[in-house]
């Protein structure tokens, strides 16, 4: 088969890595991939947004299935797109349609398919510039802190924790009626704020059965201990010891099984994979939210767990027999420790030299923000590279991955020393 995965960060590294171990897989191309993809495959300079380019380079390159990395093109619909093209009708595309995306595009549709399929999730309300003095009024009434939400996409910076009902007000007012989300602020959940331990939990469906992939848990503070301003992810553990089969059951019979019923009932095809975010509760999880793609820095310790062919995998959703393929997990841990650009989250630094990967012998290097200066490896992104390891156990996990990312230099290079020590 030839295989197009559309996305370039360290999540699109880690498939083309176990994709590229298939038997199955013939030739592999990333777009737009990054300096570090090409060691698995060709990359090809294609936006995943540019739906006419991919068209043309699919077609003009006999590829046989499309895996959509990031949200943005399944959010703007490129599984429709194919579906309603009659030369690329027949081309499975792994990432849900347009409708089903908005479990993540939108978080009122998710919070109201929720609710709906009784579906464990905080208490919530909906509110818009109309009814903007409701929702002021609504703030008065619930509890601190408070969590307001912009409905839309807002490249993870639109979800606001409010501490003090002035701060609430003021925010909900900025977000709906002076658009400080912009579009994506235009509806505002309000909802309950929920306390425990966060877990990011992985199926992989073809709409009609499913597979439950590794669980991890990822660490989203820039500094040590959990501190300062959010990022994309500094790191990521699997497995999570609170997440033991006990808690996964209860997981797949109150969250799993209701979401992918529900999207029957409501006859929303969905093929690939739904990312449930967790709040574990004193031992029962809440859904904070659903992405409809695979987390970044989670899918490099996933897919090191996965020991079955990742392509036979994608086929059964492709195909809808995901239910007579095999899902192997390893029982090793996988760690990952992210590098980030000097100055990151904020402004940071670009087009570092960046060297030392070649003493990387117990880790594999995920590129993530990486490019060529036609010499050297440069760093292009805010996060950088992705240093992730399986070993017998979590402390030998943990240390040998923040050991290898310490044998990497780039001009201001960071990464957190911490990642997974809390779990120990
Ligand atoms: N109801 C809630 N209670 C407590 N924390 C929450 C709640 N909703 C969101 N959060 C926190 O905010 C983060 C971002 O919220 P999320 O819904 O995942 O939005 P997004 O990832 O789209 O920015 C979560 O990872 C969690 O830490
Ligand atoms: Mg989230």
């Amino acid at each position: 088969m030839n295989i197009l995965i559309l996305g370039s960060g360290g999540r699109e590294s880690a498939f083309a890595w176990k994709i590229a171990q298939s038997p199955k897989c013939q030739n592999l191309f990333i777009a737009p991939g990054n300096a570090g993809t090409t060691q698995y495959g060709t990359n090809v300079n294609l936006k995943v947004t540019d739906f006419e380019g991919i068209k043309t380079f699919v077609l003009g390159n006999g590829i046989n299935l499309v895996l959509v990395g990031p949200e943005e093109p399944l959010v703007k619909g490129v599984h429709d797109f194919f579906l309603n093209d009659e030369q690329l009708k027949n081309i499975p595309v792994v990432g849900p349609q347009q409708e089903a995306a908005q479990l993540e595009g939108s978080k009122d549709f998710s919070k109201q398919f929720m609710e709906k399929h009784n579906i464990p999730t905080a208490a919530y309300k909906t509110f818009t510039k109309d009814t903007l003095q409701e929702g002021l009024t609504y703030l008065t009434t619930g509890g601190l802190p408070v969590v307001l939400k912009a409905d839309g996409l807002a490249a993870g910076k639109g979800v606001l924790i409010c501490t003090t009902l002035e701060e609430a007000q003021q925010e909900l007012t900025e977000m709906l009626a002076e658009a400080k989300f912009g579009e994506a602020s235009s509806r505002v959940v309000i909802e309950q704020f929920l306390t425990g331990i966060e877990l990011s939990v992985f199926v992989m469906t073809d709409g009609n059965s499913y597979k439950i992939l590794p669980e991890a848990k990822d660490y989203k503070r820039i500094g040590e201990g959990d501190t300062g301003l959010n990022t994309g992810g500094m790191g990521s553990v699997s497995p999570v010891p609170f997440a033991d089969a006990i808690y996964m059951k209860k997981v797949e019979e109150k969250v799993i099984i209701p979401t992918i019923e529900g999207l029957k009932k409501d006859g929303i095809p969905y093929k690939g994979f739904i990312f449930i975010g967790l709040m574990n509760s004193e031992g029962e999880p809440w859904v904070i939210e659903y992405n409809c793609r695979m987390g970044d820095p989670e899918t490099e310790s996933v897919m090191r767990r996965i020991d079955s062919d990742f392509v036979d995998l994608l086929q059964g959703v492709a195909e809808v027999n995901l239910d007579q393929k095999e899902l192997v997990i390893s029982p090793k841990t996988a760690a990952t420790v992210v590098m980030v650009a000097g100055g990151y989250p904020g402004e940071y630094l670009k087009n570092k030299v960046i060297t030392g990967t070649e003493n990387i012998h117990e880790s594999i290097v995920f590129h993530a923000g990486t490019s060529t200066d036609g010499d050297n490896v440069i760093s292009t992104g805010g996060r950088v590279l992705a240093i992730t390891t399986l070993q017998d156990n979590m402390f030998n996990a943990l240390q040998q991955a923040t050991a290898d990312a310490s044998r990497i230099y780039y001009d201001g290079m960071y990464f957190r020393r911490d990642i997974g020590f809390d779990l120990l």
